[in-house]
């Protein structure tokens, strides 16, 4: 199994994780085919983006000091300000907006997200730009209606205080999790989770909700650490992962959501128009805010690809288990291949045809 120092709650989910055709997996895929997963290939997927586009999927900020805000190319020290604008802005229409803009399918992909998680066993859960709440929301529900598991508690993590508290509202609004020591709220930026943030003064229409917190999150305290739809909105995607490595625990489970590239070139170009004609407009009708959801259509654009950011992963010491070089190291660590690791399937996860995409890094 594990090394010593791995929990048991962190070896089941590992093993979880690790599995390659859950049943489950094969019957959601099947009932929906936007959902179909496609494995990943080895080689990088083309971009649909045009060569003469400002857009190249950049990994981390420019060596000078300068990154990317949607298309423009802005000094990395401004970045966390102005996507931190743009979620206070969207905060109060988040929910809403992600339903109108996905046709609803950003549901289909966070329950396939936790069902492949598949938490239990009374596990520490970080879900980092927890926004809203859904993540956290499905994986206790899961472990709750799957597993009779009332332990597993997840700690929402956020940067940004408006999407926090939104959170936090929907919590005591829709769950049975409200005051109970299953859900917990930090103030926090993923890329320092060593340090505790500022907390804000409480806004008009805040002032029922407990006051926001905000510490430092230990060194191995974790057993899963998920991040949906929130990692391309870091400026330094290295310190996020870096981050990710060291507060989980030997065994713990790193898994990354995110919007990925689409492989086949019809729906590329089907979606680049849809995202780039009807989204803004979306926002501007149904959220008065077009420039929000231009940045959030540009931001997905300028996301490193799944190749990419597999990489990205393995270069802090993540270990991918749908690769062949993944299942080299399980059983470099004694772990059976076909129990413990993939067929070498892929390092990655495409949902509808790579709009969106799952990776998967174990931390041995
Ligand atoms: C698109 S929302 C995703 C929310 C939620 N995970 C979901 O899937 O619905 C992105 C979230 O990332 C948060 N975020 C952006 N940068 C962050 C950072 N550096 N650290 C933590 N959260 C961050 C934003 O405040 C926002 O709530």
């Amino acid at each position: 199994m594990f090394r010593a120092a791995a929990s048991s709650s962190s070896a089941s989910l590992r093993r979880s994780v690790l599995r390659q055709s859950q049943p489950w997996a094969r019957t959601l895929s099947s009932s929906s085919s936007l959902l179909r997963p496609t494995p990943s290939d080895p080689t990088p997927p083309k971009s649909p983006t045009p060569t003469s586009s400002p857009v190249g999927a950049s990994p981390k900020p420019d060596e000078d000091g300068t990154t990317h805000f949607g298309y423009r190319d802005i000094p990395s020290s401004s970045k966390e300000g102005l996507v931190a604008s743009v979620f206070s802005s969207v905060a109060s229409s988040y929910d809403l907006m992600n339903d109108a803009m996905s046709l609803g399918i950003h549901r289909l992909w966070k329950a396939h997200f936790v069902s492949k998680l598949d938490p239990r066993g009374g596990i520490n859960v970080l879900d980092v730009a927890g926004g809203t709440g859904d993540i956290a929301l499905r994986i206790l529900d899961h472990a709750r209606l799957k597993h009779i598991d009332r332990e597993t508690k997840v700690t929402m993590l956020d940067i940004n205080p408006e999407m926090l508290r939104e959170g936090m509202k929907r919590i005591k609004r829709e769950s049975m999790y409200w005051n109970t020591p299953q859900i917990d709220y930090q103030l926090g930026n993923a890329e320092a989770l060593h340090s505790s943030m500022e907390i804000p003064p409480p806004r008009k229409g805040h002032k029922t909700l407990p006051p926001l917190k905000s510490q430092r999150t230990e060194d191995e305290s974790v057993d899963l650490y998920t991040i949906a739809f929130g990692i391309r909105n870091c400026t330094h995607i290295d310190k996020v992962l870096e981050e990710a490595y060291r507060v989980l625990k030997p065994g713990g489970v790193f898994a990354c959501l995110e919007f990925g590239k689409v492989n086949n070139p019809l729906l590329a170009q089907i979606y680049k128009q849809y995202s780039f004609q009807v989204l803004p407009s979306l926002g501007h009708i149904l959220a008065s805010d077009r420039d929000s959801y231009q940045y959030l259509v540009e931001s997905i654009e300028r996301f490193p690809t799944q190749q990419q950011f597999a990489n990205m992963m393995k270069k802090v010491g993540f270990v991918l288990p749908g690769s062949e070089e993944g299942e080299r190291r399980l059983r470099q660590e004694g772990l059976d291949g076909e129990e413990w690791g993939g067929s070498g399937q892929g390092e990655w996860e495409d949902l509808t045809g790579g709009i969106a995409t799952i990776w998967i890094g174990c931390k041995l």
